[in-house]
């Protein structure tokens, strides 16, 4: 169960919608344990089940991860997938990047996965478009992120973002850059035209946006 856990939630809810997670295989509960352990970000099991449930649904050929961390969610999203889909996933951190292509390897996913190692800004510049974009790195960026790979989606692509909420601090008016500018994305999602969002209370605060 993560720290702040009645952080955006009561902590009676919380605990309870937690009870309702279906149990995680051998392999997601090992990198939630070494996770925990080595106080790695990955992206909570509510937020990871939506991920799952989004991804089964829309079926997307191309994904990119912004954020891999340790490949908790490739691994979660890329069992979704089917051979023609590739995830493509962007770390700026060499040994957290290594660890992450151990578990992935491990996991045997039935798609295809590609590595990036480097500054999300730096890489993004460079990819094509896709029709499922999870963006989880740094705070400050996220708006960026959501213009360099907009104009790069096609209607009913889907642009998921975790952290919205920030440990309750973008609804309690605390002001530092981090907040600040997630404060400032959520607004965008929620009023820039091309996009039909919704920002939820689950996990961190996850925001949903499709491309209209
Ligand atoms: C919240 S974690 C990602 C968790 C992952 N998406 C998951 O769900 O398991 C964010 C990751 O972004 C990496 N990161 C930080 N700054 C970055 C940057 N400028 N470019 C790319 N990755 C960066 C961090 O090292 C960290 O592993």
């Amino acid at each position: 169960m993560k720290a702040g856990i009645d952080k955006i939630l009561k902590r009676t809810q919380a605990e309870y919608l937690d009870t309702l997670l279906p149990p995680r295989d051998a392999l997601l509960a090992r990198m939630e344990e070494y996770a925990a352990e080595h106080d790695h970000p990955i992206a909570d099991a509510e937020v990871a089940q939506l991920e799952r449930l989004m991804v089964r649904t829309l079926r997307p050929k191309r994904i990119i991860e912004v954020g891999t961390n340790i490949g908790y969610s490739v691994i979660v999203m890329g069992r979704e997938c089917s051979p023609e889909t590739v995830i493509e996933t962007i770390e700026l951190d060499t040994d957290i990047l290594a660890v992450a292509k151990k578990f992935v390897a491990e996991a045997q996913l039935p798609c295809r996965v590609k590595f990036h190692q480097g500054r999300a800004l730096e890489v993004l510049t460079n990819l094509d478009g896709a029709d499922f974009v999870f963006i989880d790195c740094v705070k400050t960026e996220y708006e960026q992120y959501l213009d360099l790979m907009l104009p790069k989606m096609s209607a009913g692509g889907m642009i998921f973002c975790d952290n919205l909420l920030w440990g309750g601090k973008v609804a309690d008016g605390v002001h530092d850059p981090s907040t600040d500018a997630l404060r400032a994305f959520n607004h965008r999602i929620m009023t820039d035209p091309r996009l039909d969002s919704i920002v939820l209370p689950l996990g961190d605060g996850v925001g949903i946006s499709i491309v209209k």
